[in-house]
């Protein structure tokens, strides 16, 4: 095993009804409340009228920012920082997806100084202090609900990064599946297959690590088996539970104790196709880690072969463990070529120069250009 640090300071609230809390944990914090939010899935579920009543009710001063795209932007951060230190928030209240949480963990950063968002990510600015988060996850996939990542595109500069601090860990996260139930059929699939990518980039890391190779098995095999269930009923609460908790506890250190890194070379290709054709977060990740798994087999055929025996329950061979996984996420309805997602044209040179641009690499499994031109080769 690698020595490892376990921390994870989030409070989770989970299951039917938790936002009854909801105020008590704000009033914690401070009376002026930054609400964030997406495109509008919170205004047309009845959500955010909810949420703005209650805060209404129980006196707190409310200022929002409505409108974070998915595959969110570093314009939409330095806006609504921008309305959180003019309104001096003592809070912010992210009610959303990924995009939503990682925009508000930049913003939290950024509010109590005067620099821009996109700073925090070149290491210009540093995390000194931040603005509490509370969450409300409305769509089971990233994990961003229980960890402090946060991953923001610069299209002026053409990037999609990471960034991540101790202070970037929301406060409290409320979990209650049924807010997920109004995820549209795409989404639901895509944010199975990032939890299981996330289990993935784990699995590929540096550490032997048997207890934690085994928590990673069992998280995917839990998607594996009410992924497919939930896809067959997408309004089924019990499901939406399921992978609403499997999607938290693979991203919140628990995948990575015993390890010195995960790999993470298929999210970092994943971001150039996000990055230029706007592919969903967990789409990329469909079409890139079967191709990453068939070029990097000579160098990982038996890791790769212990993963399907474990997930399938039968002695597979690398080639048929890659075989099963792809047909796995092309059952849930995910793309696995980047063909699947008509994308006009021929994206082959631009996505080559974008991981040149954005040195796309893995902690274990390194790649040169020869190896971008490949992958690129088996996904396209
Ligand atoms: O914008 P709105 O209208 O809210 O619609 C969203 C969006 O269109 C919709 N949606 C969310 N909740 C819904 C809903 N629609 C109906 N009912 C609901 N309850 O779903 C769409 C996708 O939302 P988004 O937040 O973009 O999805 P996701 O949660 O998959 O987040 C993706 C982002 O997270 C990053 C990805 O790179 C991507 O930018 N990631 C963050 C990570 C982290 N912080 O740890 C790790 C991941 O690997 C990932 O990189
Ligand atoms: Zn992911």
């Amino acid at each position: 095993m690698e020595n490892f640090i376990a921390y994870n300071p989030t409070t989770l609230h989970f299951g039917k009804n938790i936002l009854t809390s909801l105020g008590t944990t704000l009033k914690e914090y401070g009376n002026r409340v930054l609400l964030v939010y997406g495109k509008g899935s919170v205004k047309k579920s009845g959500l955010y009228d909810r949420i703005m009543d209650g805060l209404k009710m129980e006196g707190f001063e409310v200022s929002e920012y409505g409108g974070i795209k998915s595959n969110p932007v570093i314009e939409d951060v330095d806006a609504a920082a921008a309305i959180g230190r003019e309104h001096h928030v003592d809070v912010i209240l992210a009610i959303g997806g990924g995009s939503v949480i990682d925009s508000s963990k930049i913003i939290s950063v950024a509010i109590p100084v005067q620099n821009p968002g996109w700073d925090f990510f070149t290491g210009k600015a540093k995390a000194t202090k931040a603005i509490p988060i509370v969450a409300i996850l409305t769509l089971a996939a990233t994990g961003t609900e229980m960890n402090p990542f946060a991953v923001v595109s610069n299209h002026a500069l053409g990037q999609k990064s990471a960034f991540g601090s101790p202070l970037t860990f929301p406060k409290h996260s409320f979990l209650d599946p049924g807010l997920t139930l109004t995820v549209p059929r795409d989404y639901t699939a895509y944010g199975v297959a990032d939890l299981i990518a996330h289990c993935f980039e784990a699995w590929f890391g540096i550490g032997e690590t048997t207890l934690t190779d085994r928590f990673v098995i069992s998280i995917v095999k839990e998607a594996m088996e009410f992924g497919p269930k939930l896809m067959g009923d997408l309004h089924n609460y019990d499901y939406r539970e399921r992978i609403m908790f499997a999607a938290t506890m693979a991203l919140n250190g628990m995948t990575m104790y015993g390890r010195s890194t995960g790999d993470w070379g298929v999210h970092s290709a994943g971001h150039c196709l996000s990055l230029l054709y706007d592919v969903p977060h967990g789409a990329s990740l469909t079409i890139v880690y079967p191709a990453w798994m068939r070029h990097f087999k000579g160098q990982i055929g038996d890791r790769i072969a212990q993963l399907g025996s474990a997930l399938f329950d039968e002695k597979l061979t690398d080639v048929e463990s890659i075989d099963r996984i792809e047909a796995f996420f092309k059952s849930l309805g995910c793309p696995t070529r980047l063909s699947d997602m008509n994308i006009p044209g021929e994206p082959g040179e631009a996505l080559f120069q974008s991981m040149v641009h954005t040195k796309v690499n893995g902690g274990h499994m390194k790649m040169q250009e020869e190896d971008y031109r490949a992958l690129i080769g088996l996904y396209l």
